[in-house]
């Protein structure tokens, strides 16, 4: 078997960013103790803005894109890891500052990999990918502070997209009641299929806040930021919680105190990239036994490694509905 391989790869120069498919050896790989055989990878909001170069995500020329992926390990030097297990790999700057998923073969650290949750595929664990199990992170963080299905509605913004089609879903099997926030209205009877009992158009919460509005919201998964997280904290109910995790409306927060001062109101951050190991394991375990398999195949569509760039760009295009797997 030769051992070179086919991998996407970013370079810079003065003109600026280019994007290639070229072949490659494992020397051209950068250290680590695993070397896996890549089964499936995935497209997230991340990886559509290093395809595109929209945002500096890649701090490395040249580098092979995609933040997560899947698949069997090959060699290890790694005491916890085996030749032939089967393995999940998200963030840690995989894709950002280290060679990534967009390719037949990733070296990575092993200390770095969740082993596959029994039951579930490598293509299942990509149709999640780095955007499901944020999402798990998010309905984790809710329920750490003590929210439950009977205190009232679960706001999910951004809900057509990656995280919030897998957190609606999520949310729905643990018996809550959840809210779709979206601009693709379209999208509701494929948002209610998920199991979202209502949308609201995301129009709603997109223009500045006031500093309270009317309570509405016991929980919120906020994958927005920006005038969208200022409205839903403006809105959540006495001692409500919002887990945010996203931007894609704009970093910045425009809100003021009153929510968390008047009505004790939780914002609780959620990050997936430096996530520690035993948080990272506790969510695929939650992932293998809280998400609907069935739902996941509903909202996932399958691409070959060709077309990861032209996903890429529907990405940030806001034509992608749900997840995306790139079969490697
Ligand atoms: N903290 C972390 O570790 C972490 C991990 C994963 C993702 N993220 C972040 O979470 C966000 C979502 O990621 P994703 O993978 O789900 O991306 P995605 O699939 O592109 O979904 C983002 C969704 O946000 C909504 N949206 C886009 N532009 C908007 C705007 N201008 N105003 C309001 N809503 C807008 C759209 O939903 P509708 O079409 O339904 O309106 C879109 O589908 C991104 O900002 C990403 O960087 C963070």
């Amino acid at each position: 078997m030769s051992d070179s391989f086919k991998a996407l790869q970013i370079d810079k120069n003065d003109d600026g960013q280019s994007v290639n498919f070229v072949q490659l050896t494992e020397d051209d790989l950068m250290e680590g103790s695993v070397t896996v055989a890549v089964e499936h990878s995935t497209v997230n909001y991340k990886d559509g803005l290093a395809i595109t170069g929209k945002a500096p995500i890649i701090r490395k020329f040249p580098l092979i894109p995609g933040i997560d992926f899947a698949g069997t390990v090959l060699s290890s030097n790694h005491d916890d890891i085996a030749e032939g297990d089967k393995v999940i790999l998200n963030g840690w700057g995989v894709g950002e500052g280290h060679n990534g998923g967009y390719a037949e073969r990733a070296r990575v650290k092993g200390e770095w990999l969740v082993p596959l949750p029994d039951g579930m595929t490598t293509a299942q664990a990509m149709a999640i990918g780095t955007a499901g199990y944020t999402s798990m992170l998010c309905v984790m963080a809710l329920q750490d502070q003590g929210v439950k299905p009977e205190d009232g509605e679960i706001l999910v913004t951004g809900a057509a997209g990656g995280v919030g089609t897998v957190a609606i879903a999520l949310l729905a099997k643990l018996g809550y009641t959840v809210v779709a926030s979206t601009g693709r209205v379209e999208e509701e009877d494929f948002l209610k299929g998920l199991g979202a009992s209502s949308i609201i158009n995301r129009e709603e919460l997109s223009g500045p806040a006031k500093p309270l509005a009317k309570t509405r919201w016991a929980g919120a998964v906020d994958a927005v930021g920006s005038n969208t997280l200022a409205n839903v904290l403006s809105q959540m109910n006495y001692l409500g919680v919002v887990a945010a995790c996203g931007l894609a409306q704009g970093f910045d927060l425009p809100a003021t105190v009153m929510p968390f001062i008047l009505r004790g109101v939780k914002l609780i951050g959620v990050d997936s990239v430096m996530c520690p190991l035993e948080r990272r394991k506790a969510a695929w375990q939650r992932l293998a036994q809280d998400l609907d398999m069935d739902k996941l195949a509903a909202l996932t569509s399958h691409q070959p490694l060709d077309n990861v760039v032209a996903v890429a760009n529907d990405l940030m295009a806001g034509k992608v509905r749900g997840r995306v797997v790139i079969d490697v």
